[in-house]
């Protein structure tokens, strides 16, 4: 018994050490971006030579935020959909 909760343990521990934002569909997170996300910019902030958000973490965080700020209403789902979608395109972070 104590052997199958240490591997259950591990299925639960395993996502932080996963690549980020690996739960994310990407695609989706392309079409929620261009719907509520390019009033003000476009992807040109995500890409430029000194953008601002420098780890996964930081990312998450933006998009959290912006999601509050624009009145988006996503849920966490979405937001990492989002966040794959931006991390798979622009910032690639491992
Ligand atoms: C009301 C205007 C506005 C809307 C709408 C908006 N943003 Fe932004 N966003 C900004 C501004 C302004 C900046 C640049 C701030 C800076 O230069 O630090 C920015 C920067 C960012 C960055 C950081 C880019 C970097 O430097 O790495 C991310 C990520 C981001 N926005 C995500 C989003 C997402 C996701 C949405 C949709 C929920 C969104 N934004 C909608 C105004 C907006």
């Amino acid at each position: 018994m104590k052997r199958v909760s240490i591997a259950l343990m591990a299925l639960f521990v395993a996502p932080l050490q996963a690549a980020p934002f690996d739960k994310g569909d990407p695609a989706r997170g392309q079409a929620l971006h261009a719907k509520n996300c390019t009033a003000c910019h476009g992807t040109e902030v995500y890409s430029r030579a000194d953008r601002k958000m420098k780890t996964p973490a930081q990312l998450a965080g933006r998009i959290s935020g912006c999601n509050a700020n624009t009145g988006a209403g996503w849920f966490p789902e979405e937001e990492q959909h989002v966040g794959a979608y931006l991390n798979q395109t622009f910032y690639k972070f491992k």
